[in-house]
């Protein structure tokens, strides 16, 4: 009897000290393209955020991080859904995050919500998705915020006129209505648009009527990856370079993981966005190489700092919650954080739990014989414009 009761009260005591083992540990469950034709980008994400711990330790306010990865290989929301539902039901994850495609954070915000689990996104742009949860904070960008500043430099630099092509979903209809709004408040004038197949589409057709139609530029968003590069080759092969025609985007186009493969008719080309490996500053100079040692022949680009900047945000929230990752005091803690990322000073802004920061023009140029995105005007401080 004696023993009995005694190895009972052991056995508790060692169900306690377990629990409390499980407790310090925190799980963040991550959901990202790690198959399909965005796979680079989500490898992206997943190197800074194992750099960031790297770097930050992998304990934080007491509680030692552990990361749970899954692969939703892209657009397909079904599977984006089913592999945080299983994230949250069988492996109890504290956080979300990771989220590369707007279908997917669309399709597992309801989950944030109803569970109550801090959703950090660390690439997908659709201006909407903060407004989908209240548990959702977003480190990348949204598509008016960076399409904007194009715009208005084009109305700045006598372009009169402008044809838009975009991927027909969220953030290419984002792209265009930003782009169009502000483009023609400044006297432009569209000339024609087009919403291309979100994938694999074939550019010819799309081109050939731009080339018809003689704009002064062609604005262009499609998902950063090989439609761009895809995209910059049938308007070099067409001549529309040589027809008079500019080409202007948002920084997806020429983003540090597809520049190279554009080659030379990437030079010249003026895009705006929140982040390029040549971004002047100490911060990014000791980003960049702390990322190129630990993953060499790779560069940064707009998805590592997403999320590396969102693991910093996962990070600072702990800390001033004293560890506890619980939605309405992760989110209290997150409103308002503000720090110097290496794209540049950002916020997170109170309202919205968006990212608001500096917005670069910048042009193609080669660099000791490399292509970078040269950033030579900023628009400080941006806010999205897309929830006005
Ligand atoms: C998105 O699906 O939200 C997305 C994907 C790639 C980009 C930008 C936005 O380059």
């Amino acid at each position: 009897m004696k023993h009995t009761i005694k190895r009972l009260a052991i056995a508790a005591c060692a169900t306690v000290a377990l629990s409390a083992a499980h407790a310090d540990e925190l799980k963040i469950g991550m959901v990202l393209p790690l198959s399909g034709p965005f796979a680079a980008h989500g490898v992206q994400i997943e190197n800074s955020v194992r750099l960031y711990i790297k770097q930050h330790g992998d304990t934080v306010a007491g509680r030692k991080i552990k990361l749970l990865i899954k692969d939703d290989t892209g657009i397909a929301p079904a599977i984006s859904k089913r592999q945080a539902q299983n994230l949250l039901i069988q492996d109890k994850v504290d956080i979300l995050a990771g989220f590369g495609m707007t279908p997917s954070a669309f399709a597992v915000a309801p989950l944030a919500t109803e569970t109550k689990t801090p959703m950090v996104v660390m690439n997908a742009a659709t201006s909407s998705i903060t407004t989908k949860s209240p548990y959702i904070v977003r480190t990348s960008m949204t598509l008016p915020q960076v399409a904007a500043p194009i715009a208005a430099w084009a109305v700045d630099n006598g372009i009169k006129t402008v044809y838009t092509v975009v991927a027909d979903y969220g953030p290419g209809h984002d792209a265009e209505a930003q782009f169009i709004k502000t483009y023609t408040a400044g006297g432009g004038k569209i000339i024609g648009q087009a919403r291309t197949p979100v994938g694999h589409p074939d550019f010819a057709p799309f081109l050939q009527k731009v080339k018809d139609a003689k704009p002064d530029a062609v604005f262009l968003f499609v998902p950063a990856g090989e439609q761009g590069v895809s995209f910059v080759k049938g308007f070099k092969e067409r001549g529309l370079g040589e027809a008079g025609i500019r080409l202007i985007a948002t920084g997806d186009m020429t983003d540090e993981n597809v520049i190279e493969a554009m080659g030379d008719p990437a030079l010249g080309v003026i895009t705006s966005f929140h982040y390029s490996q040549a971004h002047d500053s100490d911060e990014n100079r000791a980003f960049v190489k702390a990322y190129t040692e630990a993953y060499p022949g790779q560069r940064p680009n707009f998805w590592t700092v997403g999320g590396y900047d969102g693991m910093h945000v996962i990070y600072e929230a702990l800390k001033k919650t004293d560890g506890d990752a619980s939605g309405d005091a992760f989110m209290a803690a997150v409103k308002g954080m503000s720090w110097i990322s290496p794209r540049g000073p950002v916020s997170i802004d109170p309202e919205t739990r968006d990212i608001i920061q500096n917005v670069y023009i910048r042009k193609v140029e080669r660099v000791d014989g490399v292509l970078q995105n040269v950033e030579f005007a900023t628009v400080p401080d941006m806010k999205d414009p897309g929830k006005e």
